[in-house]
């Protein structure tokens, strides 16, 4: 039977790799962008649903919510995410830039996740998170971008949070480290490309289903340590 993904954040860079990927390969792909005036690229992907959701404000999560009413994810691609204010160290950042950097990328995917929890397949489905190898409370300090790190282990924080509280559930729960990726984010200097990136995080999303836990890994499969 076909499988269905909703890849959320899905206008450029990874979000955007991910929905041509996960359509490569047969899935039925719902893709969330912010602006719709950014949809052009999206609808060059076959058998892509465009939806509008900003991840940051709970009436647009909610307003999803309503219109994917009925439907069945196999899997939840949180993937939206922002750099926040890069050039500045951490010391230096004001109270609006942390608040709107930690709240994208650690609280909102969570609030999204819980609001959409009960669409996912609970047998053998799986949400992923976006996460990155600069999370790492181990490996991370020293690799440069402190707080969007420290914005990271912040959702891979919560994100246990999340699992503690599932009880006993089929769901598989993914962080994922995409690699260091050439894209807006990513900049020119990244080994990896979108499409390697995304081939990868799909072998790994689609193998890990019905595999149940939570498991922080790269596109290549390969375990991180916390
Ligand atoms: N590239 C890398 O090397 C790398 C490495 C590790 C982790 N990551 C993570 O991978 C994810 C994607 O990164 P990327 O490199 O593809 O970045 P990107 O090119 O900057 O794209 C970010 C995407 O997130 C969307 N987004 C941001 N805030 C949003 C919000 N409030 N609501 C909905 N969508 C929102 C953006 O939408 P708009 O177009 O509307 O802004 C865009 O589609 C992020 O979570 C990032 O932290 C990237």
């Amino acid at each position: 039977m076909q499988k269905t993904v909703l890849v959320v954040g899905a206008s450029r860079g990874l979000g955007l790799g991910l929905a041509k990927q996960f359509s490569n390969e047969g899935w039925q792909v719902i893709a969330t962008i912010r602006n719709p005036q950014q949809s052009d690229a999206l609808k060059q992907i076959p058998q892509v649903r465009v939806e509008t959701l900003d991840m940051t404000d709970a009436q647009s999560i909610e307003a999803l919510g309503k219109r994917l009413a009925g439907m069945r994810l196999d899997v939840l691609f949180v993937n939206a995410g922002v750099a926040g204010p890069q050039n500045k160290p951490a010391t230096e950042v004001n109270e609006t830039e942390v608040g709107q950097l930690f709240f994208t990328n650690a609280v909102a995917p969570l609030r999204l996740a819980k609001q959409l929890l009960p669409m996912v397949n609970a047998e053998r489905g799986a949400i992923v998170f976006m996460s990155s190898i600069l999370g790492s409370v181990e490996t991370g300090p020293g690799m440069g971008m402190s707080l969007y790190g420290a914005s990271k282990a912040a959702l891979n924080h919560m994100t246990r949070t999340f699992v503690s509280e599932l009880g006993e559930t089929g769901l598989t729960i993914l962080s994922m480290h995409p690699g260091w990726v050439k894209t807006d984010m990513g900049g020119d200097e990244a080994p990896l490309d979108v499409e390697t990136s995304t081939r990868g995080m799909v072998g790994q999303v689609t193998k890990a289903l019905g595999r149940g836990g939570h498991h922080y890994l790269d596109y290549k499969g390969d375990h991180l340590p916390w």
